[in-house]
């Protein structure tokens, strides 16, 4: 496999790894809502909480961010199978620095979850 072979599977597998994200993303507010209902601290304990509220609006935000570039891979295959067309730089450092405000955001979901159960910041 040559360099731009390689290129061509790499970009064609960003599509999948996307599909495998929104299924995780799914999961994972699938599970996190049920903790809240079967969360040994109550629902309503959970929902009165600004870190859930913080935690789930992060999430939002990142689902929300992540269309710009799930979109821009989808049109990356598009071209790729159609023109064998790779993308041009510029588009690329644009994709890249919308995951990486996607990255930097997710490091403070996890915050949140700690904090929210060990009972720190809460009310
Ligand atoms: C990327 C997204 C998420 C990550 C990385 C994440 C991570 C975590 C982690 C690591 C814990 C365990 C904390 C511990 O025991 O120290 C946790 C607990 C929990 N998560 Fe999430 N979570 C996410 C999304 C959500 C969402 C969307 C919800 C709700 C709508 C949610 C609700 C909860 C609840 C209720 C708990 C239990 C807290 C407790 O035991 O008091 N999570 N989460």
């Amino acid at each position: 496999m040559n360099s731009i072979e390689f290129a061509e599977s790499q970009y064609r597998y960003f599509s999948a790894n996307d599909l495998f994200n929104l299924l995780a993303a799914v999961a994972v507010l699938g599970t996190g809502f049920a903790r809240t209902w079967w969360g040994i601290k109550g629902t309503a304990w959970y929902w009165h909480q600004p870190l859930l509220h913080l935690k789930l609006t992060l999430f939002v935000v990142i689902g929300l961010l992540s269309i710009k570039p799930t979109l821009t891979f989808l049109r990356w295959r598009k071209h790729l199978n159609a023109a064998g067309q790779l993308p041009v730089e510029a588009e690329i450092r644009q994709a890249r620095r919308w995951v990486m405000i996607e990255a930097h955001l997710l490091v403070f979901v996890p915050l949140a979850a700690t904090m929210l159960a060990r009972g720190i910041a809460t009310r």
